[in-house]
């Protein structure tokens, strides 16, 4: 999704994260993507292609604004699409990092934008080193109608960057440069272009457009002097690192990479995530010490910089409760300065993310499956679906612009897990620090007990595919799918219930059925001390009781009493 979507109401700030591990990284064998789409303008769906066969037409619409780009052949055959993954392993993610503005403005008659060329791509493509070559044609074919894009492709083997950029109106089709990462690294991306160089000759580690420097030339980007391929770099030229570049995106990949590297690392970059040492790079991959599992991913894709030097939650803009958000826009301005917010993983734009996990211990029609949840990630629970599943919840499932198709963004619904989900967060971001340890609680509850469930299931679907039962086991696989999520659904409505009852008004109210007067006790203690002292600070005496104000009044007779008995 867009970084930057200029609109007729101003500046709407958007952006993506994904972060990639490969097989030899994960403590489970296993690849993974995770990507979080962002912007505020997408519905929560999982978006569900079937199988086709025959060719014919096909229509495209651009993914972020749904207008019609044309139409192109389909292929003869296409596979099943679950979300960003494919019957046969292959998943797909992406960041946007717009890019130069010269080649933001598209090639008249373009066709395929970045959100199709995913779909497309994962129809017609069976590993990651075909989806390159597939995207490759398609956008040098029918013309690439997008800004620059880092795309994630992985399959159970290879874990791969692919970071692209249309010609602008100079040419049709797009110039691009694809970095596979090395066995036991992992890497992420988060709207701003990170390959740097590359190697030229060794299709193992990297593959390119053949104009990736020509067209550079070309356009005046680099001079024939400096045309040395040892020193291009692709970022460099086609997306330099601005303040804001490394501040609201590198600044996510840096939260991930000190996670799993450790203390040195977030020091050795911390200059540059905040956007004050433009050439202190970042590595585009590190090998972490300690090997990653499927719920770290999960836990990766909820920071929010928490205890580190970009943290958030502290400050007067946190409000009463430590909020790790902020409304956009993403910077302001007092006097004469502009000022930042800072650009979190987890984030409340969030309109779908997911956690993509490929298994190479597995068949390949078993390979690929999904952890999907609506809206942020930091307060969502992610929802196993393979993607082999023909039939997926009506609850999740859904088209979208890309499409054709206007989402039901306009109509609240609580058998919408985008709607239900959103209920849950936006109820935790008004009293965080109260709401939220609860919420996190249940969403790892759930991811646990998700991750047993598939794993039983898992069992089930290989007996029936290494018994030739393959529509059997899809069966079994469509039933939980619907049990899963349409469950989830119902589950996590009846958990904002929960939660509502217990937060309301300010208060923390839970159960206690000794107490006839409610079944409760009324807890809640207000807001938290930074919060009382600024009050304090700022209004002086205005609240302040008198340091000799009576608190208590007590009984006090003016006379003697008689009391009897006495
Ligand atoms: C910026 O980072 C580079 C690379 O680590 C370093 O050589 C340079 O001294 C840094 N500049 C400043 C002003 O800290």
């Amino acid at each position: 999704m867009k970084l930057f979507l200029l609109s007729a109401l101003g500046l709407t700030v958007q952006g993506c994260t994904n972060i990639l591990v490969t097989p030899e990284a994960s403590t489970s064998n296993e690849a993974m993507i995770a990507y979080n789409a962002d912007s505020a303008s997408l519905y929560g769906s999982l978006y569900h292609y079937p199988r086709t066969e025959g060719g014919g037409s096909r229509d495209i619409y651009d993914w972020d604004s749904g207008s019609f780009l044309g139409s192109i052949p389909e292929a003869e055959k296409t596979h099943n699409v679950v979300g960003n993954c494919n019957e046969v392993g292959l998943c797909i993610g992406e960041t946007t990092f717009g890019g130069l503005e010269g080649l933001c403005a598209t090639f008249p008659g373009s066709k395929v934008d970045y959100g199709s060329l995913i779909w497309l791509t994962l129809q017609r493509a069976s590993n990651a080193r075909e989806a390159i070559k597939v995207m490759d044609n398609l956008m040098q074919t029918y013309g690439y109608a997008s800004e620059g894009e880092s795309f994630s492709i992985t399959d159970a083997k290879e874990v791969w960057i692919n970071e692209v950029i249309g010609k602008g109106t100079y040419e049709k089709g797009s110039v691009w440069v694809a970095k596979k990462i090395p066995a036991g690294y992992v890497s992420s991306h988060a709207n701003q272009a990170r390959i740097t160089t590359f190697e030229w000759d060794d299709e193992n580690k990297a593959m390119y457009a053949h104009d990736v420097m020509s067209f550079a030339q070309k356009i005046g980007l680099v001079t024939s002097a400096d045309a040395d391929r040892s020193t291009f770099s692709f970022s460099d030229t086609y997306d330099p690192v601005t303040f804001e570049g490394a501040r609201f995106c590198e600044g996510r990949v840096w939260s991930f990479f000190s996670s799993v590297m450790g203390p040195d690392f977030e020091k050795e970059y911390v200059d540059y995530a905040s956007g004050f040492n433009l050439t202190n790079r970042m590595p585009l991959f590190v090998k972490p010490a300690d090997k990653i599992s499927l719920t770290d991913v999960f836990s990766h894709m909820r920071n929010h910089f928490e205890d580190s030097e970009l943290a958030f939650d502290a400050d007067v803009g946190a409000g009463g409760f430590g909020a790790p958000y902020r409304w956009r826009p993403l910077t302001w301005e007092y006097g004469d300065d502009t000022y930042v917010n800072e650009r979190a993983i987890g984030t409340q734009q969030t309109g779908w993310n997911f956690v993509a996990s490929v298994r190479p211990s597995m068949p390949t029609p078993l390979q690929a499956v999904i952890w999907f949840g609506a809206d942020d990630s930091a307060t969502t629970v992610r929802v196993p679906f393979y993607a082999s599943s023909t039939e997926l919840p009506l609850s999740f499932v859904g088209k979208g612009p890309q499409d054709g198709v206007v989402p039901p963004m306009m109509t609240f619904d609580t058998n919408s897990a985008f709607y239900v989900t959103n209920l849950v967060s936006n109820w935790a971001y008004s009293r965080w620090s109260d709401i939220y340890p609860v919420v996190l609680a249940r969403i790892e509850k759930y991811e646990a007990s998700f991750i047993a469930q598939l794993h039983e299931v898992d069992q089930k679907v290989l007996a029936l595919f290494n018994n030739g039962q393959e529509v059997e086991a899809v069966n079994v696989m469509n039933t939980f799918a619907q049990k899963l999520g349409n469950g989830f659904t119902e589950q996590w409505f009846g958990f904002f219930g929960e939660l509502f009852v217990r937060f309301r008004d300010g208060y923390d109210i839970t159960a206690n059925s000794e107490d006839p007067e409610c079944g409760c006790t009324v807890g809640g203690q207000g807001y938290n001390d930074a919060t009382y002292k600024r009050i304090a600070e700022e209004t002086g005496e205005q609240y302040k009781e008198p340091a000799d104000s009576l608190k208590v009044r007590s009984f006090q007779p003016k006379n003697k009493l008689k009391v009897r008995g006495v």
